[in-house]
């Protein structure tokens, strides 16, 4: 038996930062950063002792309080980040500690920006397997906590965000998680995107902070270049893979980095931008929470319905990337 998404739910942060506010502090402008990402806004959550783990905890209760059960009955929770708030113990640890989830063990997993997409392809393993019931996948990031805001190549990118869903076991055969296809290039990958320090590489040190290397470094263009190529081609091939057309598809769920990476893919796939969920003008770039953010806000706007076919795409730092099929329960 295939994993279905039972639940899903959301946590943004109240604060807003727009372009303009960027403006102040950046040189940099709201008309560059709409026309060359399609980011008019983030969500910022300032509050230092509000750690990513806090943001998962409220996706968690939420999942728990949609789907009316209590938190015994987790059996696993996965926390997609890369923004952990340490670097142990993991995030989904404290999570299973705020909610009590006493009968849940977990893990953190770091693919950035496809992290959601790992961590669903992981979790659905376990459900298929019989090993567990219900399982919690969240994606979350505090990105304001690594970003250099003297930056503007990387600071007008991102916000802060996490989402999450419950997967059980599909209640009826050709319904859940039917098809994925993950990829990781290490190779090409390593040296565009990443942060530098903090780990057993260059550990802290002065020199690190000094030299701003515990920030988000990226080689924006060899990023894009990459990022539109691999998410149309694996768009593409899982649509091969399950023989889907543009029109039995409902919905294309991209990982939210460019509104220009997200058409290239649209165009590859020949499906419109009505079929295309996308919320970057108002997030930006949350990272491993882009997309089941997405998910949940068409599941709140009941777009999703018994049968819908849905291709989740993304691509992030590594290189990690894929796209997974889902007939929505
Ligand atoms: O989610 C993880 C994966 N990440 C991605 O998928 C991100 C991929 N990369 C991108 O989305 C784009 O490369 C960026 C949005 C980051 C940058 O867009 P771009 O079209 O590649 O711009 P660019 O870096 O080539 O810069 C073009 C110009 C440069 O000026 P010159 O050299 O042409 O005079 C930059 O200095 O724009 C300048 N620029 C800015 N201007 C105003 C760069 N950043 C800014 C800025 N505001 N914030």
């Amino acid at each position: 038996m295939k994993a279905a998404i039972t639940t899903t739910a959301k946590y943004l942060p109240e604060e807003v930062m727009s372009n303009l506010d960027l403006e102040r502090i950046l040189d940099t402008n709201d008309e560059w950063i709409r026309a060359r990402t399609g980011i008019r806004e983030r969500r910022i959550l300032r509050d230092t002792e509000k750690p990513t783990s806090f943001m998962c905890t409220e996706v968690a209760k939420t999942l728990l309080e949609k789907r009316g059960i209590s938190a015994d009955e987790i059996d696993l929770i996965i926390v997609a980040t890369m923004s952990p708030d340490m670097v142990f113990p993991a995030t989904a640890c404290l999570v299973q500690g705020n909610i009590q989830a006493k009968n849940a063990w977990g893990f953190d997993l770091s693919a950035a920006c496809s992290g959601f997409l790992y961590g669903l392809h992981t979790g659905a393993q376990f459900i298929e397997s019989g090993n567990c019931k219900k399982v919690m996948v969240i994606g979350a990031d505090k990105m304001s906590a690594i970003l250099d805001y003297t930056d503007r190549s990387t600071a007008i990118l991102f916000g802060d965000g996490a989402a999450g869903v419950i997967l059980e076991p599909a209640s009826e055969e050709g319904y859940g998680v039917l098809d994925v296809r993950l990829y990781a290039d290490g190779a090409n990958g390593r040296n565009h995107l990443l942060m530098p320090a903090g780990g057993s590489l260059h550990p802290a040190s002065h020199e690190t902070v000094d030299n701003h290397m515990h920030f988000i470094k990226q080689d924006g263009k060899q990023v894009f270049k990459a990022a539109v190529m691999a998410m149309a081609d694996v768009a593409e091939e899982i649509m091969q893979r399950n023989n889907l057309t543009a029109d039995t598809i409902d919905y294309l769920v991209p990982h939210q980095a460019n509104q220009r990476i997200i058409q290239a893919t649209a165009d590859r796939m020949g499906i419109t931008m009505e079929k295309v969920m996308m919320n970057i003008e108002y997030y930006g770039n949350t990272t491993a929470a882009t997309v089941p953010i997405c998910l949940a806000e068409l599941d709140e706007q009941g777009k999703l319905h018994h049968g819908s076919n849905l291709v989740l795409a993304s691509f992030g730092a590594g290189y990690t990337w894929g796209a997974i099929y889902i007939k929505w329960q």
